[in-house]
C-alpha cells in the first residue's frame, strides 16, 4: 500500500478504504428494511471486487433482520450493520437504551456516536459521546463519531473550534493504538436535511483539521473521516475525491435504493480512476 504523502491525492489513492454509510433515522419498518437490503445487493453486487465498505444502519428494531438479510439470505453481502446509537454500559438500569454488549451479540459492527440529533434532542454531551466511544471499542464495535459546528457557530467563526474541541472531547482517555479502528463523520448541522451541501474544499479542509487534531495525539493516517450532510449521487464524485474525505454518512439519500447504490459507484469509480492513473 501507497503511503499518503501530499494534499493533491484523493483518498483513492491512500491506503484507506472508503466508507459509505447509511443512516436511516427514524425510517423504514423491519420488512421494508429487509427488502431494501436485497434491493441494494442485486444493484451493487457487479462491483463486487472495488466496493467501498458499505454500513447500513437502520433503527435499532430492525438491526437483527438487516443482519440475518445479509449473512443467511444473500449469503453474506458485502455490507456491514451499524447502529444509530447506544448506551455506554453494558446493562443496567437504563429503561429503553440499547448496550454495546447486546449489539455486539446481534453482529452489528459499527455504531453512529453523537450525532448531532442526538445531541440536540436527546441531550448528548461530549462526555457521554467520550464514553460511548470508548465502550464501543471495548466491544470491537467500530465508532463513527460525529462532529459539526450549528449555523450560529458558522456564521460567528466557531467552526475550527467546535469542530476541534468536539473531536478532543471524543478522544479522551483513548489510547493512540486505537486511532486507527476510529471513524469521524464531519456533519456541519446547517447541511442535514437542507440540501445544502458544505462546499467540497470546505469540507476537506474540515475534515484535514480533525485529521490534525487527531493527529496531535498519534497517529491518524488510517483514521477514516466521512462528510455527512445532503450527500447525494450529484455531489458525491466531488466529495469523494477529496484528499481529506474517507467516505460518506448519507441520510436522506440513503432510503432509496438507487441514490444509495449511485454514491456507492462514485466511490467504486474513484478506485477506479485510482487503478488506471496508477
Ligand atoms: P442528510 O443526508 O439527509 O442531510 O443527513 C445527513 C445525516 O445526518 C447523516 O447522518
Amino acid at each position: 500500500t501507497r503511503k499518503r504523502a501530499s494534499h493533491t491525492m484523493s483518498n483513492a489513492q491512500s491506503s484507506r478504504r472508503y466508507l459509505i454509510a447509511g443512516n436511516w433515522k427514524m425510517y423504514k419498518t423491519v420488512a421494508e428494511a429487509k427488502e431494501f437490503t436485497r434491493t441494494l445487493y442485486d444493484q451493487i453486487r457487479e462491483e463486487e471486487s472495488l466496493l467501498p465498505d458499505i454500513v447500513l444502519c437502520p433503527p435499532t428494531i430492525a438491526l437483527d433482520a438487516v443482519v440475518h438479510a445479509i449473512e443467511k439470505t444473500l449469503g453474506g453481502a458485502p455490507f456491514s450493520v451499524g447502529a444509530q446509537t447506544m448506551e455506554s454500559h453494558d446493562e443496567g438500569a437504563y429503561t429503553g437504551e440499547t448496550s454495546p454488549k447486546m449489539l455486539a451479540d446481534l453482529e452489528v459492527e459499527y455504531v453512529v456516536i453523537g450525532h448531532s440529533e442526538r445531541r440536540q434532542y436527546y441531550n448528548e454531551v461530549d462526555e457521554t459521546v467520550n464514553a460511548k466511544t470508548k465502550a464501543a471499542l471495548a466491544h470491537q464495535l467500530t465508532p463513527i463519531v460525529c462532529v459539526g459546528e450549528s449555523l450560529e457557530q458558522r456564521e460567528s467563526g466557531q467552526t475550527d473550534t467546535v469542530v476541534t474541541s468536539q473531536v478532543e472531547a471524543a478522544l479522551q482517555g483513548i489510547a493512540a493504538s486505537d486511532f486507527e479502528k476510529l471513524v469521524f463523520a464531519y456533519e456541519p448541522v446547517w447541511a442535514i436535511g437542507t440540501g445544502k451541501t458544505c462546499e467540497a474544499d470546505e469540507a476537506n479542509r474540515v475534515c484535514a483539521l480533525i485529521r490534525q487534531t487527531i493527529g496531535k495525539k498519534g497517529s491518524a493516517e488510517q483514521t477514516r473521516i466521512l462528510y455527512g450532510g445532503s450527500v447525494k449521487p450529484e455531489n458525491s464524485d466531488q466529495l469523494l475525491g477529496q484528499s481529506d474525505i474517507d467516505g460518506a454518512l448519507v441520510g436522506g439519500a440513503s432510503l432509496k435504493t438507487d441514490s444509495f447504490s449511485a454514491i456507492i459507484t462514485a466511490a467504486v469509480n474513484q478506485k477506479k480512476g485510482a487503478v488506471v492513473s496508477a
